[in-house]
């Protein structure tokens, strides 16, 4: 069973931080919160440690882990060199929503890195996180603390709902603040490549918005960040996409050919609709998306209609989760 230690997100008690940093480096499981979601931690040279993360969460082998680590010389510490521009993104945006991917140090089991010669990295901006990569003094392998497949746990109890029965300790600070993934580059060239949008964003990296996403030395987009390829955030019901300002009308069409309906907008639906949240743009979209459909799902609604922010900062990465939702 995971026991949950309440701690306080912007200065966490010792003792649970004591308790869970000596759990990690015993090759234990640590569910703890992000900025961005909660992640399911384990030693990260513990292949046993880290095959614990894959076996509960159901994910498939082949899909590598993120490393999260203190400060720069934690990545120094997985990495086979620290290329020039993983270094300059790293003094820029850690701690942050940015995982860094570079060619990893030999030393790091195959497992945390799903087979590749490749490691991702990141800081994250988060005092419990942060703190307990500290205590556990160890880099930490820690992918979103959901079941595969299912949509990211921005909040302490999506994570009792999805892995309540693995043994383990999880850190509820609350809600997530950023409430979307990292963003994932290759950084082993001259300019970042884009493998996963995320909360740092293309202009943050100072790459036009055209630029292609992640043109991998091998095989295509889905080669090179392999979790992309597989099915993701998706709840139970039926997620559909309404154009910018259309989600009411949308959502009232399929109320009207008897279904039951959940709505994400920026504005309210019908009476028959069932109005899950008005948002405002697509930061305040970002941080509630995941919470709102597993909000769909408990209300029970065939279908939810999120509509539309525009695709520009993080409403990119915000625009790119819902699609990958609302893929049956
Ligand atoms: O914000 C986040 O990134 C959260 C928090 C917990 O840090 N973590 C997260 O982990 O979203 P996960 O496992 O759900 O997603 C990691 C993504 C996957 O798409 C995975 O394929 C990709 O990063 N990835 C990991 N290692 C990689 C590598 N060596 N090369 C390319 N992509 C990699
Ligand atoms: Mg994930």
């Amino acid at each position: 069973m995971l026991e949950v230690l309440r701690v306080d997100s912007a200065q966490p008690d010792a003792a649970a931080l004591t308790r869970a940093g000596t759990l990690l480096r015993a090759g234990g499981l640590v569910a703890f919160p992000t900025e961005t979601v909660y992640g399911l931690g384990a030693h990260a040279g513990d292949p046993a440690a880290v095959e614990r993360i894959f076996t509960a969460k159901g994910r498939p082998a082949d899909n590598p882990l993120i490393v999260h680590v203190a400060d720069a010389d934690g990545l120094a510490s997985v990495a086979a060199a620290v290329p020039p521009l993983a270094a300059r993104l790293a003094e820029r945006f850690w701690p942050g929503p940015l995982t860094l991917v570079v060619d990893a140090a030999e030393h790091l089991p195959a497992v945390t890195r799903g087979g590749r010669s490749t490691v991702a990295v990141r800081v994250p901006a988060h005092p419990v996180a942060l703190a307990l990569l500290r205590r556990a003094d160890v880099p930490v392998a820690a992918p979103s603390a959901n079941r595969s497949g299912r949509p990211s746990p921005t909040r302490a109890e999506h994570v009792v709902a999805d892995l309540g029965d693995v043994d383990g300790l999880l850190l509820d600070a609350g809600p997530c603040p950023v409430g979307v993934e990292s963003t994932v580059v290759d950084a082993r060239g001259q300019t970042p490549v884009v493998l996963r949008e995320g909360a740092v964003t293309r202009e943050h990296l100072g790459l036009t918005a055209a630029s292609p996403l992640g043109s991998p030395p091998t095989g295509g987009l889905t080669a090179a960040s392999p979790g992309t390829r597989y099915r993701h955030y998706a709840p139970s019901c039926r997620v559909e996409v309404a154009d910018v300002g259309d989600g009411p009308r949308r959502a009232q069409a399929l109320a009207q050919q008897g279904a039951r309906v959940g709505l994400v907008a920026a504005a309210p639906g019908a009476q028959d609709v069932v109005t899950l949240a008005v948002v405002r743009d697509a930061d305040d979209l970002g941080r509630r998306l995941y919470a709102l459909l597993r909000a769909a799902e408990s209300a029970g609604v065939d279908v939810v209609v999120v509509e539309a922010v525009p695709e520009a900062g993080i409403g990119r990465a915000v625009m790119d989760r819902v699609r990958r939702a609302a893929e049956a």
